[in-house]
């Protein structure tokens, strides 16, 4: 054959493998039997073989690369990967469909695409003019890691898109997850080979996909689902989310089978029927249903909070219960000094996992449930969330347990525990004398959501605070190999990795230095919401109550928290060090902050606006110091009156207070 002929005869054959793996594992349909595919295959190969030149990235033999990595690299979400808020019953359902509704100012019955949440791992995939050139992991929302060469590994994902119309270049996002089959049989094999077996498919799924060797990852049986889209360049206009999805299926992604359009709450709620009587008969795990506002329209205009979409909810299936016994009760000493009363159990296997603890939350809770040491009791566990003693069986307490009291000193440093008057928990009032604390602040520090400290488990935290090498987080960084040699399992080797590690987490970013600082109510979304608008760190520091309030999701108890944290000397002392350390960030591009000419001014937006969506106009408003709510009251300066507006117009009206329309308001702003 000339070598002509053998172009056209590989990239032939390669197009005919990518049409049946797609027919096999996306459709479930194969044209061909297994011996035919596996002949096309080996001719593909043998060709390839005489033509390494002509080998490309979307062969089907290019799946797995041959080398393994020596660590993953970052990737950057540019539209961050986000996250879901739970409804768990029919009345938080339709009070999601109530703000909806509210928000758009509209009674019309909501369309909503509904799919079952799959339990695996959210991942960004992305292809460039129709070839596959990264995959990621969702990480902390903006920074995942790169899978590339993982992802590649799994049959049903495309290296190439398949049809027409192909968009210059797509993000697309779903869930890797093991089938249930997949699962069963690898663990078989683990047992086989006397080796660790994994605790539910998620776990397993997490595992493979986080091997370095993608020989490794190859052997595992992952599967993925496409449910949305990060970016798409070009391509046709789409009205709603099922119509994309759609798209993403003829281009050769794999999509789940069991998703619907369904009209409002009810539609909502008879798929939600529907999929429970399915769920184990479904040949993949699932731990819920998501329903998502079907308009992509309305979806830009309910846009987002913190960290989920207003348009999507996930309604969980009710947590799984099992029976077991307690063995002791304790009182476990948190970060912020909090006090947990805690069940040790009998081990029970529940949801997929082994449960040998769960939380009592605070003592209202203890004295409510009555659980005593001895009591037989009904522990929950749903999806992700800490297990709970749910309650005590009754008739089960042995002769003479003894009601649970609230120690008066903190088990950890005997200083005194504190209650303040209303509130349901309890504080060691140590501070950072308290051991517990100290430790739990710098196990904070060094998770993988804050600065992510490879290698510097909550073990080894405790270990380091334990034999007097460090106090507080900043201590950290001034850790040597020889200071931590010797210490229990701590070679050269991990001591040096350990050290490199720490070097290299002093490169952060804004978002995660503050979430890291574990000031109280400042969780990973508000951190980055802070971050975002602040843009930097002396600005945070300098804001007061009120100017952080104008953070979306600050209210005044979090301003509050983080006015007092910036006040204590020790903590300055701290940050202080830390970036002496050599702690460092990009530079943000946060939200304009223009002149505060609408301070101390409140808005409510409603209706359609023409020259802006409404999330502009508020970015804009909020900008310029004002602050934009959702309902009308006495209190609101100004009604911002689009088209087609509702009820919020009549209240403003019936309240008397300012409206406006959209020239007035694009003047105000000028
Ligand atoms: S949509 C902006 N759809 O659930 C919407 N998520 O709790 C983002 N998940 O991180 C997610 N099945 O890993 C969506 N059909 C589905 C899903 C799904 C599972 C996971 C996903 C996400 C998490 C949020």
């Amino acid at each position: 054959m000339s070598n002509n002929k053998q172009s056209i005869e590989i990239t032939h054959l390669r197009d005919q493998l990518n049409h049946h793996s797609y027919q096999y594992y996306v459709l479930d349909d194969p044209e061909i039997p297994d011996v035919e595919y596996d002949r096309l295959y080996r001719e593909l190969q043998s060709l390839e073989k005489q033509n390494p030149d002509l080998i490309t990235s979307d062969s089907p033999t290019q799946r797995v690369g041959d080398k393994p990595l020596d660590g993953f690299t970052q990737v950057k979400h540019e539209v961050p990967m986000l996250s879901l808020d739970n409804v768990f019953n029919e009345e938080e359902l339709s009070d999601f469909n109530k703000r909806i509704q509210q928000r758009l100012d509209s009674d019309d019955e909501i369309s909503f695409a509904a799919e079952p949440k799959l339990d695996g791992l959210a991942v960004s995939l992305l292809y460039e003019k129709g070839l596959l050139v990264r995959a990621g992991t969702r990480g902390d929302g903006t920074t995942g890691e790169n899978i590339t060469q993982n992802i590649r590994t799994i049959h049903s994902i495309p290296l190439k898109l398949l049809g027409s119309n192909i968009p210059e270049l797509l993000e697309v996002r779903g869930e890797v997850f093991m089938p249930k089959a997949g699962f069963e049989k690898l663990n078989q094999i683990a047992r086989d080979n006397d080796e660790k077996q994994f605790a539910n498919p998620r776990n397993a799924a997490a595992g493979s996909l986080r091997q370095l060797d993608p020989k490794i990852t190859a052997k595992r049986p992952l599967a993925m689902y496409c449910y949305a889209v990060g970016r798409v360049d070009g391509g046709a206009e789409l009205e709603t989310h099922s119509d994309m999805l759609d798209h993403l299926k003829q281009w050769g992604l794999p999509l789940c089978k069991e998703r619907q359009t369904v009209q409002g709450v009810e539609g909502c709620l008879d798929y939600f029927k529907q999929m429970s009587g399915l769920r184990d008969s479904l040949s993949y795990e699932i731990d819920g249903i998501v329903y998502k506002v079907n308009s992509l329209n309305l979806q830009k205009e309910l846009g987002f909070v913190a960290r989920a979409p207003r348009w999507a909810i996930a309604h969980k299936f009710p947590a799984q219960e099992e029976l077991t016994r307690v063995n002791a009760i304790e009182f476990q000493v948190g970060r912020t000094g909090a006090i947990t009363p805690v069940a040790r159990l009998e081990p029970v296997f529940v949801g997929g996992v082994t449960v040998s603890n769960a939380t009592l939350h605070n003592m209202d809770e203890v004295n409510r449930k009555d659980v005593r040491v001895g009591d037989q009791v009904i522990i929950r566990r749903a999806g992700d969330v800490i297990p709970e003693v749910v309650r005590v069986v009754p008739g089960s307490r042995k002769h003479g347990a003894e009601k649970i009291k609230l120690p008066e000193k903190c088990p950890v440093c005997e200083s005194e525990i504190e209650q303040e008057e209303g509130e349901a928990i309890a504080r060691c009032s140590g501070g950072l004398f308290c051991g517990a604390q100290r430790k739990e602040s710098i196990k904070h520090f060094a998770s993988r959501k804050a600065m992510d400290v490879d290698g510097l488990g909550d073990k080894l935290v405790e270990q380091l605070v334990d034999e007097g090498c460090i106090d507080h987080m900043d201590d950290l960084y001034s850790l040597t190999v020889e200071k931590i040699i010797g210490l229990e399992r701590m070679a050269e080797k991990s001591a040096t990795n350990l050290i490199e590690s720490l070097g290299k987490s002093k490169y952060t970013s804004l978002n995660r230095f503050i979430y890291g600082l574990g000031i109280r109510e400042v969780g990973e979304a508000t951190a980055q919401t802070l971050a975002q608008y602040f843009t930097s760190l002396d600005a945070i520091k300098a804001a007061d109550e009120e100017s952080l309030q104008r953070v979306e999701d600050v209210g005044p108890i979090v301003a509050a928290h983080i006015v007092r944290f910036f006040k204590q000397p020790h903590n300055l002392e701290v940050i202080e060090k830390l970036l002496n350390a050599g702690i460092h960030w990009d530079a943000i591009e946060g939200v304009a902050v223009e002149e505060q000419t609408l301070e101390g001014k409140t808005f409510v937006l409603t209706g359609t606006l023409t020259e802006m969506t409404r999330d502009d106009a508020k970015k804009a408003l909020q900008a310029r110091g004002a602050k934009v709510t959702g309902s009308v009251s006495k209190k609101t300066s100004y009604v911002v009156v689009g088209d087609n507006a509702g009820s919020k117009a009549t209240k403003a009206e019936q309240l008397g207070v300012e409206m406006l329309d959209e020239a007035a308001l694009v003047k105000l702003l000028e």
